[in-house]
């Protein structure tokens, strides 16, 4: 491995309850996405602060093609969002701070020439959220991304043109008490645990089974 400046980065191989099989940066193992949260207020300039990291994220073309509909508590997008989410993540997502609706737009046209439909934007909307959840979690706010949401409910409610793939709702909040959730999620309020490296990368080619 070519040496790395410990000035730049600070790498480790152990994070509370995380390890790694190789030292990475300490951004990547302290981020975990929590469910029981305070509820409090957020303040605006943090909340700009997350999709602004967002906003640079890497896609193709360029093209930029996550969409968000930001919903603060105490606001209609926000208990409208809250509607929209399955019953197992409602029981919780309430105590969220804010609700950020992710979707992606697959329609392109780059600059002089013909419209493209992009493959990649459900993927660089995904990049944009790893942006914005690694951006909270160096603020000390925690997040998670639900898919388990009904389309239909939270189209309705954020007013998503039908060209839009409603891809997340997020829950940014900051981490709260564990006794606050139903109990069957009591004990999944820590850092969970990965696939082994060897099982997800492979030199050269791919292993007869994967
Ligand atoms: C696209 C996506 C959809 C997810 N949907 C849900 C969800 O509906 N409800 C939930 O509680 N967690 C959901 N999660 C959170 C994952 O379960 C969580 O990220 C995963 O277990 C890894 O844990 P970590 O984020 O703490 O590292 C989702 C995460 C992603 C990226």
């Amino acid at each position: 491995m070519t040496e790395i400046d410990p000035a730049l980065v600070h790498l480790v191989s152990r994070h509370g309850e995380r390890t790694t099989q190789t030292p990475v940066s300490a951004l990547f193992l302290n981020r975990w996405s929590a469910r029981a949260m305070t509820g409090e207020p957020i303040p605006e300039k943090l909340l700009f602060c997350l999709l602004e990291a967002a906003r640079h994220a890497p896609s193709a073309f360029n093209a930029q093609p996550w969409r968000f509909v930001y919903a603060r508590k105490g606001e209609p997008a926000f208990d409208a969002l809250l509607g929209a989410l399955n019953d197992s993540n409602r029981v919780w997502a309430g105590n969220a701070s804010a609700l950020i609706l992710v979707a992606s737009k697959a329609e392109f046209t780059p600059a002089g020439q013909a419209a493209v439909t992009l493959g990649s934007a459900s993927f660089d909307a995904g990049a944009a959220w790893a942006h914005l959840a690694l951006q909270a979690s160096l603020l000390g706010w925690t997040t998670r991304a639900m898919a388990g949401f009904d389309a239909g409910k939270a189209r309705a409610a954020v007013k998503a043109p039908e060209n839009l793939k409603l891809e997340v709702v997020i829950a940014v909040g900051r981490r709260g008490d564990a006794a606050s959730l139903p109990p069957e999620k009591q004990a999944l309020e820590k850092p969970n645990a990965r696939r082994p490296l060897e099982l997800t990368a492979f030199s050269g080619a791919f292993p007869d089974e994967v």
